[in-house]
């Protein structure tokens, strides 16, 4: 149940068993919905809605070897859907940090029962999403000593507070008190933690100098085209410069100066009041995704989450995120030129002329893909040079033709429709309603962009199209072929040069391909892979990759507990070669939970994994599905940050 979803947003109520609900029983609900999702795939393929019927399944493994043509050695995973999670054999699961763990200077111990706004703010906020792995001494390549940067995408508040009683999950949210609502905001944010590995054990630093929270109310400012617009001004800001806070930071990226990226995703949820419906902005509104009511209950303890009140302060999220990671002082900084939407994440590839290309998809269902080309070189060893390079560039949206090109369309004011007569009077008003923009430039409605990551082995670019239950038969495009798309796909991005050193990504045309479709092969319609994957190996709902340094694809999903019946996990395959394609399951989240943030120190040692939301979307604090990882009857479930290793030492997988 990912809070990406506005439809699961919703079915937080229409699915949520009666407190009490066992294990058992939610897992027998999953599988009897996984039935019914099934004979709806089942007609599809009779009625020839798809092109092409699932490639054969040659291996049926489950903690055997048989890894078939791939490169990638472990004993494969089985799929499962437990109250624990599990790696694959030979390797080692630690639990790194958790919600609550006291990370600053002065932050008291984690107690469930007695949170605070003062505790939450020193402590490890929830929902961990993005992870990026920034080794110590800076400039180093150093594997076993850094800076995890953390993202906290969003709070759960049935299983966060007891006492919110019975219901959906919207209408425990909306109980939330003033005190809590306050919680919420300082547990949403960001973290960056000191973190060691001495021996095989990985630890944080407490109180080291370099940790830090950011949460909903720090302090950040806005740079770029649309700041200081007059779109961009409250009252509590009059120069349209500096917000507090930022929020739904779901994935990010870094840049090769040495700063991370943050990215503003479901931003539209926070907000609420009768402007979304009457005022000036309500077909703007709209267009975002904000409605009368907020889905948490901020609007009514926040006058700035009220548009009646601050009709401005919802144009001042939905941003990408920059700051310095080592230093702890640094203010983040909005930048507003690579465009306003629910940015998933945001990855860096370097020109052969030094321009840094940046892709970043907008995770809606028909929304969009992105990419910003800075207009000067980066410069190697100069950090003032590079300073406000992501102020200037060009924003391009995706357009995928049929015929295996894809076309990069500018979004620049003046160019083509993006005129006055058309509402864009400026650069400003392009970044603000960037998703209009690409509507009328005739940009490709994808099928949830979510995570977008550069494989440096091969040049290629990866993106990862999570589903849409909502695509018919009659709006499906050659990037997007599934009706009802409920498991989604992968697609790969070729920039002119793919497999050389010159890897042109400012080019303003690539070619395109699909790497998977995802799904059971040979049960749901248009399931795609290698054809040696294994009745494990196969995925649902791709969300956030990574890729180790031998260019090999990891995968963690969101949403394959309610589209498939098994846990979220993470899946590993080769990109080129006789493996390509060939994904093995390697890890399985506890219930609820979705994997997120996949990260590698840069020797492969280690992957970093953000559990979120374990135990979410069925029953309640006090009678969760889960109480991983602590497995304590006085704690709820806690997102968590794990590290797996593999045991005796050497690269994971
Ligand atoms: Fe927050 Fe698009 O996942
Ligand atoms: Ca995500
Ligand atoms: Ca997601």
């Amino acid at each position: 149940m990912a809070c990406d979803d506005p439809e699961a947003l919703e079915d937080l109520g229409r699915s949520n068993p009666a407190p009490g609900t066992t294990l058992g029983a939610m897992i027998e609900a999953r599988l009897s919905r996984r039935f019914a999702l099934l004979a709806g795939a089942a007609a599809l393929l009779a009625g020839g809605a798809e092109g092409s019927a699932a490639a054969p399944v040659a291996h049926s493994s489950g903690n055997t070897p048989g890894a078939g043509p791939s490169t990638l050695t472990f004993p494969e995973l089985r799929h499962q859907l437990a109250e624990g999670d599990a790696v694959a054999e030979g390797h080692r699961i630690q639990v790194l940090l958790r919600w609550g763990d006291p990370i600053l200077a002065e932050a008291p111990d984690f107690d469930a029962g007695r949170q605070s706004v003062e505790a939450q703010s020193r402590q490890f906020g929830y929902n961990n999403d993005f992870l990026n792995f920034f080794p110590l001494p800076r400039g180093s390549r150093a594997s076993d000593h850094g800076l995890l940067v953390v993202n906290h995408e969003y709070t759960g508040a049935a299983q966060m507070f007891p006492g919110l009683g019975g219901g959906s999950a919207n209408a425990r949210r909306q109980r939330v008190s003033a005190e809590q609502a306050r919680i919420e905001m300082a547990a949403h944010g960001g973290s960056v933690v000191e973190v060691r590995r001495e021996g095989a054990d990985w630890h944080y630093v407490k109180d080291s100098r370099y940790n830090r929270r950011i949460t909903a109310m720090t302090p950040i400012r806005l740079s770029g085209p649309a700041a200081g617009h007059a779109k961009m001004q409250t009252s509590a800001d009059p120069t349209g410069r500096q917000v507090l806070g930022m929020l739904n930071n779901c994935a990010g990226g870094d840049t090769p100066w040495g700063t991370v990226l943050t990215c503003e995703e479901n931003t539209n949820y926070y907000f609420g009041g009768a402007a979304a419906e009457s005022g000036p902005q309500a077909a703007h509104y709209k267009r975002y995704g904000i409605g009368r009511e907020a889905a948490w209950s901020w609007p009514k303890h926040e006058a700035r989450f009220n548009l009646d009140r601050e009709p401005n302060e919802p144009n001042r999220f939905g941003w990408v995120v920059e700051y310095d990671p080592y230093d702890p002082t640094s203010m983040p900084v909005k930048r507003t030129a690579l465009g306003r939407f629910k940015h998933e994440g945001c990855t860096h590839a370097v020109c052969p002329d030094g321009r840094v290309a940046f892709y970043s998809g907008d995770d809606e269902r028909f929304e969009y893909l992105y990419k910003f080309v800075t207009n000067r070189p980066f410069v190697p060893n100069d950090p003032a040079a590079n300073r406000d390079l992501l102020d200037g560039g060009v924003l391009h949206v995706a357009r995928f033709e049929a015929n295996g090109t894809l076309r990069w369309l500018r979004l620049v004011q003046g160019e083509g429709p993006l005129t006055p007569e058309n509402g864009f009077h400026s650069q400003a008003d392009v970044v603000i309603e960037a998703r209009r923009a690409g509507d009328l430039v005739g940009a490709t409605p994808m099928d949830r962009p979510e995570d977008v990551e550069t494989n440096r082995a091969n040049g290629r670019v990866y993106v990862m199209l999570t589903n849409n239950s909502r695509r018919t038969a009659e709006q499906v495009n050659a990037a997007n072929p599934r009706p009802r798309n409920l498991h989604g796909h992968v697609v790969e991005i070729i920039p002119p040069g793919a497999g050389t050193e010159a890897v042109d990504h400012a080019a303003a045309e690539a070619r395109w391909g699909i790497f998977l479709a995802a799904g059971k092969p040979g049960v749901d319609a248009g399931a795609q892979y290698h054809r040696a994957t294994s009745e494990n190996g196969w995925l649902s709902c791709p969300d956030n990759c990574a890729f180790d340094s031998k260019g090999r694809i990891w995968i963690a999903t969101d949403g394959a507990d309610d589209a498939a019946g098994i846990a979220d996990g993470l899946y590993a395959a080769d990109t080129d070669g006789a493996g390509r394609a060939l994904t093995r399951c390697f890890y399985q989240a506890p219930v609820g939970a979705e994997v997120c943030g996949p990260c590698f120190t840069p020797d492969d040692t280690t992957v970093f994994l953000s559990i979120q939301h374990p135990g979410e979307g069925e029953a309640s604090y006090e009678q969760p599905t889960t109480r991983w990882p602590d497995f304590d009857e006085g704690m709820p479930p806690r997102p968590s940050v794990i590290a797996i290793t593999k045991i005796g030492g050497g690269p994971v997988g």
